[in-house]
């Protein structure tokens, strides 16, 4: 059942050209498909021809123009070695499938009455018979018939009339790029010229009536094209570009070539629709689909264990990317904030894994943090360690050298080398080995050298019980006591177990260590609350100053918890000044305002030893809260007045970053006025940012129910807006009430639970509602399996990606641990159950 790396052969044929015609018709979709075959040099010998295949019913199927006799079965067509002729051949299918039957929205489905493909990583196989794997890569023409006034497909538009298109992709390919759109849409569009001359069509299609809500997503898209010139120097290189918005979609969009396809979530944005992090979200997916066309379409993965090849870099890209549109250090802060929510959470628990996997069941539930998020880390430690030049130097060769490949991670790591001469081989651990690593350091001072020593510990994770000592670049900084720096920021490369650097210094310096978080690792070091506000007052590297901060407010929650602590000067106190530091960026500040998630805590508890408890994890954040509102409370009101923005809104990083911060101290004012401020603001809010900002605000000081009725009411049409509304009474309620609401709406007639952001903002709305789903009574576990068994049957890949919900039951106590093992063992033991539920089930039950 399992699939493993170490088991790789090339395909045994080369397919030199597709040829596709699909006679579109919701329930019985025709698809002929002509494939021109060749054996594959690179397996010498006669092998038999096997085609993947899946729901297809096969109507007819000719070798070289004659009819053949051959039966496929559940998962594909062989054509046995003693039909096939030694040399080039053709291969003729047609097939008909059912999109509307395709709740799985994998391969052709429709969506509301619009037709869409969704084939990575292999859905191809439900709509041709076809050798689905990355490394076949051919050109595709597609001819598509229907009685829909828009047809899509890859590449470039060939011709056109009356029920029918045709597109050529002349770009080599693997299915998992394919991709087909049919629908009565409306298409925003603007003309792009590449830096040498290209004349580009640019379209976002959409259904009518949302038109007038695309021109950030395609702002966003003009900025990525002209950023991956000037940056990268990556042209784009077919005469159109086109994307298309869905509702019904299993992810956040795709990198189809030529083609992309959007959750439509992640598109349409207009002031009074999305807040400032939907903008933010939409520049950065429209960034990354986009910059998929040279990571993952112009050069593509062998293999899916390669996944990490194309999302990890192209992640790195994007983040940079948003980076240079905004601001790097609030990036990094949100990056970050991310990584550990939920990429450390999965490196610490059952589902652990390597960035590059060596074995799994079901591709589709890798599409993980680990291989996101921690491949994009992987990357700028890389770049760190070869510096930004041969940074630089290392991508030109690998687009030259593999332009046009299914390349791999060793493919990756040679360019690396021979551009820099740098020896990677142990930094290739990172590939190879999940977990995360924990470094402790010590410090020693002597009068005249400063000394400090680091130890890395790499912990056991599934099937990996030792591992090497990594390459952990450590960036550093010094300040002497008065706050100035005496060592700007340098990289130590920590290769071993254990060790020590030393630096001259004639008065005891404050270590600024992991500026910008250099690595993936959770550092160790005992720091007494005055030097984290030391840091948090004086480091110069924005990202450590945030992490003093969030340090100082981690370990006094950590005691409220665990001893009754109350919250004192040390951290009130810094807080305060950092907050009314005009000085500093407002969005910094808000982030230095928000309080570290209960979950974080709850992982963040267990890693000390102490079993979380989410009721009082959830009762001590909000004293914490409370005290800090009651800190700055006569200062809030000033505080907000004048951060408010009088001109119409821009959804820019300057005007977000003031928002944000006004938002953060209308939140705590709301803990200690009663509400009225909150709305107040909430009936004068123009945009989403604060209408939202608002509604948070009230529902987390347990008021707003007149808000949400009226907020209802005002966009009870509007399905993306409408999520928000589902999703927050879910994620803000009481923990004692968290089950009771979400199961209230779940019989809202509104909630749609076959589409898959529905189904999220509300089963996903609870597993995030951490003090509600780990309630005690047990309640919110039953809730998230019902739903979960529920769903598996019709769409197993969203099915499997939200049972991971339950991936952190080994840090509670044995109740709890009971409780989720019975859920985890149900799910297991229902018949039918799907291979991706399954494998997600078994891996969290450790067998
Ligand atoms: N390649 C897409 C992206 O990163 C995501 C595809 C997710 N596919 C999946 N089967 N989960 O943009
Ligand atoms: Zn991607």
């Amino acid at each position: 059942r399992a699939i493993h790396l170490s088991d790789y052969l090339p395909y045994t044929h080369l397919v030199e050209e597709v040829a596709l015609v699909f006679r579109l018709a919701p329930k019985a979709t025709r698809v002929a498909a002509t494939l021109r075959l060749a054996p594959n040099p690179a397996r010498p010998g006669r092998h038999d021809l096997r085609l993947d295949g899946e729901n297809l019913r096969l109507l007819s199927l000719r070798l070289n123009g004659a009819a053949l006799e051959c039966a496929p079965d559940d998962t594909g067509l062989t054509i046995p070695a003693a039909h096939l002729p030694d040399g080039p051949f053709t291969v003729e299918t047609e097939v008909e499938i059912d999109p509307e039957g395709n709740t799985a929205l994998e391969g052709l489905y429709m969506s509301r009455g619009m037709y869409c493909t969704q084939c990575e990583a292999e859905g191809f196989r439900k709509i041709t018979f076809y050798p689905d794997r990355p490394d076949v890569m051919a050109p595709f023409r597609v001819r598509v018939e229907g009685d829909l006034p828009v047809l899509l497909s890859n590449g470039n538009p060939t011709g056109q009339g009356t029920g029918w298109a045709e597109w050529v992709d002349p770009w080599p390919k693997p299915a998992y790029l394919f991709a087909l759109v049919a629908g009565d849409l409306v298409a925003h569009s603007a003309p792009f010229r590449t830096a040498s001359g290209r004349e580009v069509a640019l379209n976002i299609w959409v259904r009518k009536g949302d038109e007038d809500r695309c021109a950030y997503a395609m702002d966003s898209l003009i900025r990525s094209m002209r950023w991956d010139e000037e940056v990268y120097g990556r042209e784009y290189d077919l005469d159109v570009f086109n994307i298309v918005a869905v509702d019904d979609f299993n992810m956040g969009a795709m990198e189809n070539k030529g083609l992309n396809i959007f959750n439509s979530k992640f598109v349409l944005a207009s002031p009074e629709t999305a807040t400032d992090d939907d903008f933010a979200r939409i520049e950065a997916i429209i960034a990354h689909e986009y910059f998929h066309n040279w990571t993952g379409n112009r050069i593509t993965c062998r293999d899916w264990f390669q996944l990490c090849l194309k999302e990890g870099l192209t992640v790195f890209r994007d983040q940079q990317f948003s980076g240079d549109m905004r601001s790097h250090a609030v990036k990094r802060i949100e990056d970050v904030l991310l990584l550990r929510a939920r990429q450390f959470r999965e490196d610490g628990g059952p589902l652990a894994h390597p960035v590059r996997p060596d074995s799994y069941v079901e591709i589709n539930n890798f599409y993980t943090a680990t291989i996101y998020e921690k491949g994009a880390e992987v990357i700028g430690m890389l770049k760190r360690l070869v510096g930004d030049e041969g940074y630089a130097k290392a991508l030109d060769l690998y687009f030259t050298r593999h332009d046009g490949q299914a390349a791999t991670i060793e493919d990756w790591l040679t360019v690396f080398q021979d551009a820099t001469g740098r020896d990677l081989t142990q930094f290739k651990r990172w590939y190879t080995e999940a977990g995360t690593p924990r470094v402790k350091v010590w410090e020693e001072w002597d009068g005249a050298t400063y000394t400090l020593t680091f130890e890395q510990e790499n912990p056991p994770t599934p099937g990996q019980p030792e591992k090497g000592a990594k390459v952990i670049p450590i960036a550093l900084g010094l300040l002497n006591p008065n706050g100035d720096e005496v060592l700007p920021t340098t990289v130590l490369e920590l290769t071993e177990g254990r060790q020590s650097f030393r630096f001259p210094a004639a008065t005891r310096p404050v270590p600024s260590i992991l500026r910008g978080f250099s690595a993936p690792v959770v550092l160790e070091r005992e720091v007494s609350p005055e030097e984290r506000a030391f840091l948090l007052a004086h480091d110069t590297d924005p990202f450590n100053k945030w992490e003093a901060g969030r340090a100082l407010a981690k370990d006094l929650l950590a005691r409220m918890v665990t001893d009754g602590a109350a919250p004192g000067p040390d951290w009130l106190d810094a807080i305060a000044r950092v907050t009314f530091d005009e000085t500093l960026d407002p969005a910094f500040r808000a982030l230095a305002l928000r309080l570290p998630g209960e979950d974080d805590m709850a992982a963040t508890l267990h890693a000390g030893g102490v079993t979380p408890d989410p009721a009082r994890i959830w009762t001590e954040r909000r004293r914490m809260a409370e005290a800090l509102a009651k800190r700055l409370g006569p200062q809030l009101p000033g505080l907000i007045e004048a951060l408010a923005e009088p001109g119409p809104f821009t959804p820019d990083a300057r005007a977000a970053g003031r928002r944000s911060l006004r938002i953060a101290a209308l939140n705590l004012l709301t803990r200690i006025d009663g509400g009225r401020a909150a709305q107040a603001a909430y009936r004068a809010a123009n945009n989403m940012t604060e209408e939202v900002g608002a509604l948070v605000a009230l529902l987390e000081a347990g008021a707003g129910q007149e808000e949400l009725v009226a907020f209802e009411a005002r966009w009870a049409k509007d399905r993306n807006v409408m999520d928000k509304w589902f999703a927050l009474q879910i994620a803000l309620a009481h923990p004692d009430r968290a089950v009771g609401v979400t199961e209230a709406l779940t019989r809202h007639p509104d909630f749609d639970w076959k589409n898959p952001n529905r189904f999220r903002s509300v089963i996903g709305a609870l597993s995030g509602n951490h003090a509600g789903f780990h309630h005690a009574s047990g309640a919110g576990y039953r809730l998230v399996a019902d739903w979960l068994l529920k769903l598996d049957p019709l769409n197993p890949q969203t099915a499997a990606r939200m049972s991971t919900a339950f991936d952190t039951w080994p840090r509670y106590d044995a109740d709890r641990q009971g409780m989720v093992q019975a859920e985890l063992a149900r799910m297991a033991a229902t018949p039918g159950l799907s291979r991706d539920l399954g494998e997600m089930v078994g891996r969290m039950r450790g067998v």
